[in-house]
C-alpha cells in the first residue's frame, strides 16, 4: 500500500533494548529529513513517551557528533500499555495531535509489531532493525549486532589470557535472547572449543570427551560460548559439570549488558547511515508500514506485515489458518529465507567443530 500524503513533519523514536548504532541511524534520519525540508520530532522513551507526548523537535545540529556514540539520545523503554488496543489508539491520536505525517521507529521485532498496529490506525510507519541479537529474520543484519560481537571478541581475548595462565576452562555467556547468532559468530572468531545455542541439541558428554582428549594432546585453555537463551544458570551448571568430569578448573563469566554499549563499529555505522537515509525516502515514497532491510549488498524495504509473519513462522507461532492465507510463492520465499538463515548457522557450527582440536 502507498500513501500520497505530502510528508512535512515526521516523528522518530527508539524502542526496546538499545543497540550501538541507533544514534548513527538517528543522525541519518535527521540529516536526510532536513535536506528534504521535513521537520523532525524526536519522541523520548519509545512508545511510553509517545503516549505521554514527550517530544523534542530535532534541529539539523541535533544529529551532530552522535554517529560515534553508543546508547540512544532519545532514550528507550519497553511499554506494556502500548501493547493494548487502547494504548495503540492513544498513540495514533498523539501522532495526529503532533501533526506527524509519518513515524520512523528504531528497534526489533516487538517495536515493529507496535508500529504495524499504529499503521493500521492510519499512521504511516517505517521501521529500522536495531538489536544486538540479529533476530529479525527479514534482514541479513541488524544495527548493533556487529558492535556487540566485537565487544565479545575483545573481552574473550582478555579472558583467554587468564584461562591460559591457569590452564582453565572458561564458559562465557553471551546475549541474544532466543537466538544463537552472537554465540556462533563469536565462537568462530575467538577460536572457541564449542558454542552451545538454543537452535541445536547439545551433548555435554561429547564436549567433556573432547576436552579430555585435547588436554591429553597439550591444550591448556578452553573457551566455551553459551547463549543466554538456554536459561539462567545454564553456563554455571555447565562449568560445574565440566570441572567435575574433567578435573580441569572451570569458571563462568557472563558478559551481560556490556554487549549493548559502546561506540558502534564501522560496519554498524555504515548500516545505520544507509538504513536511516532509506527510512526517510521510504516515507517520501508513500510507504505506510514497511521495514528497511539489508539484503546482500543492497538496502531495500519489505512490508511490516511480511516481517511480522516471517517472525511468527520462524518461532513456530504461525497457525495453519494463517499459513493458508499466504500465497504459495510468499510461503515458499519465507521458508527459504528461514532455511538459509539456519543453513548459515549450521555452517558456522560446523566450522567451530572442525577448527577446535
Ligand atoms: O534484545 C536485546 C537484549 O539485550 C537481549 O539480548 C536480552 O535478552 C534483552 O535485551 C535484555 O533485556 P532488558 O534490557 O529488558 O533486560
Amino acid at each position: 500500500m502507498r500513501s500520497d500524503v505530502k510528508i512535512k513533519r515526521i516523528g522518530v523514536l527508539t524502542s526496546g533494548g538499545d543497540a550501538p548504532g541507533m544514534n548513527a541511524a538517528l543522525r541519518a534520519v535527521i540529516r536526510t529529513a532536513h535536506r528534504k525540508k521535513i521537520e523532525v520530532v524526536g519522541i523520548l522513551n519509545g512508545y511510553s513517551g509517545l503516549l505521554e507526548g514527550n517530544t523534542k523537535v530535532l534541529s539539523k545540529r541535533d544529529g551532530s557528533y552522535i554517529i560515534n556514540r553508543g546508547g540512544t539520545i532519545l532514550y528507550t523503554a519497553r511499554s506494556e500499555v502500548f501493547k493494548t488496543p487502547e494504548g495503540v489508539k492513544q498513540g495514533a491520536e498523539m501522532c495526529r495531535k503532533l501533526e506527524l505525517d509519518g513515524l520512523i521507529v528504531l528497534g526489533g521485532d516487538g517495536t515493529f509489531r507496535g508500529a504495524y498496529d499504529l499503521a493500521n490506525e492510519g499512521i504511516p510507519c517505517v521501521g529500522i532493525p536495531c538489536t544486538i541479537d540479529n533476530d529479525v529474520c527479514c534482514t541479513d543484519k541488524t544495527i548493533g549486532f556487529d558492535t556487540a560481537m566485537n565487544t565479545v571478541v575483545e573481552l574473550a581475548d582478555k579472558i583467554r589470557d587468564t584461562g591460559e595462565s591457569h590452564s582453565r576452562c572458561i564458559i562465557i555467556e553471551v546475549m541474544g535472547r532466543k537466538a544463537g547468532d552472537i554465540a556462533l559468530h563469536t565462537a568462530v572468531a575467538i577460536g572457541a572449543t564449542c558454542a552451545v545455542v538454543p537452535e541445536y541439541p547439545f551433548d555435554r558428554d561429547e564436549l567433556v570427551n573432547k576436552i579430555i582428549n585435547s588436554r591429553a594432546g597439550g591444550k591448556k585453555n578452553f573457551l566455551i560460548v553459551v547463549a543466554e537463551g538456554l536459561g539462567k544458570d545454564y553456563g554455571i551448571e555447565l562449568a560445574k559439570y565440566i570441572e567435575e568430569k574433567t578435573n580441569i578448573e572451570s569458571r563462568f563469566s557472563c558478559f551481560g549488558y556490556t554487549q549493548r554499549g559502546g561506540s558502534p563499529s564501522l560496519s554498524d555505522r555504515v548500516l545505520a547511515s544507509t538504513m536511516g537515509c532509506a527510512a526517510v525516502y521510504a516515507l517520501l515514497d508513500g510507504c505506510v508500514g514497511d521495514v528497511v532491510v539489508s539484503k546482500g549488498s543492497s538496502i531495500e524495504t519489505v512490508e511490516m506485515k511480511y516481517a511480522i509473519q516471517l517472525e511468527r513462522l520462524a518461532k513456530g507461532k504461525m497457525t495453519e489458518a494463517e499459513k493458508s492465507e499466504l500465497s504459495p510463492g510468499t510461503f515458499y520465499e519465507m521458508s527459504k529465507t528461514l532455511a538459509d538463515r539456519m543453513a548459515y548457522k549450521s555452517y558456522l557450527k560446523g566450522v567451530i567443530e572442525k577448527l577446535s582440536l
